[in-house]
């Protein structure tokens, strides 16, 4: 069957059999291969991506049932000029990344936690616990960070997105390396 999808920002249009996953048109068809591919069976969250916004396991949906819809990837974050994202530059600092196998999805999925705490509703209310956090994330598994700095990345972003800051540098403190 013939397709569209907005990948990116740009008008992607395909060929593809009625049971092909979104994420193999990502990774195989248009050869957007920050998505990963951990589990295959919507347990372990490295093939997260946004479709119209929200944050979706891409191994789990049909090209088929996304066709005619907005999706973003990791490729999509950054800005044309390749500077990180607040979220990004936070887990950087953080060390909220070690192999790097499920950050693309968790920058994706926790991309849409960040911005839901950060709507006008929400901005009344005290910055994400780490309950909240962790509660977000446990569609998104992680072999080697232990979720500490993860936690702590988007605590980062989250205080200097709502203090509408760029992420600030950690402060060096005597005798530490940051
Ligand atoms: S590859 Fe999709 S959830 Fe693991
Ligand atoms: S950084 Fe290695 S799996 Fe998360």
């Amino acid at each position: 069957m013939d397709l569209s999808l907005n990948v990116n920002g740009r008008p992607e249009q395909f060929s593809a059999q009625p049971n092909e996953l979104l994420v193999e048109r990502l990774r195989d068809g248009l050869g957007l291969t920050g998505t990963k591919v951990g589990c295959d069976t919507g347990q372990c969250g490295s093939c997260v991506v946004r479709l119209d916004g929200r944050s979706v396991k891409s191994c789990l949906v049909l090209t088929a049932s996304a066709a005619g819809s907005q999706v973003t990837t990791i490729e999509g974050v950054t800005t044309p000029g390749g500077e990180l994202t607040g979220l990004q530059e936070a887990l950087r600092q953080e060390h909220g990344t070690q192999c790097g196998f499920c950050t693309p999805g968790m920058v994706m999925a926790l991309g849409e936690f960040v911005e839901t705490a950060l709507t006008d509703d929400a901005a009344d209310r005290e910055a994400p616990t780490e309950a909240e956090i962790r509660e977000w994330l446990t569609g998104n598994l992680c072999r080697c960070t232990g979720y500490h700095s993860v936690v702590r990345g988007v605590q980062r972003a989250c205080s200097a997105a709502r203090a509408e800051e760029p992420v600030a540098a950690p402060v060096a403190t005597s005798g530490q390396e940051v």
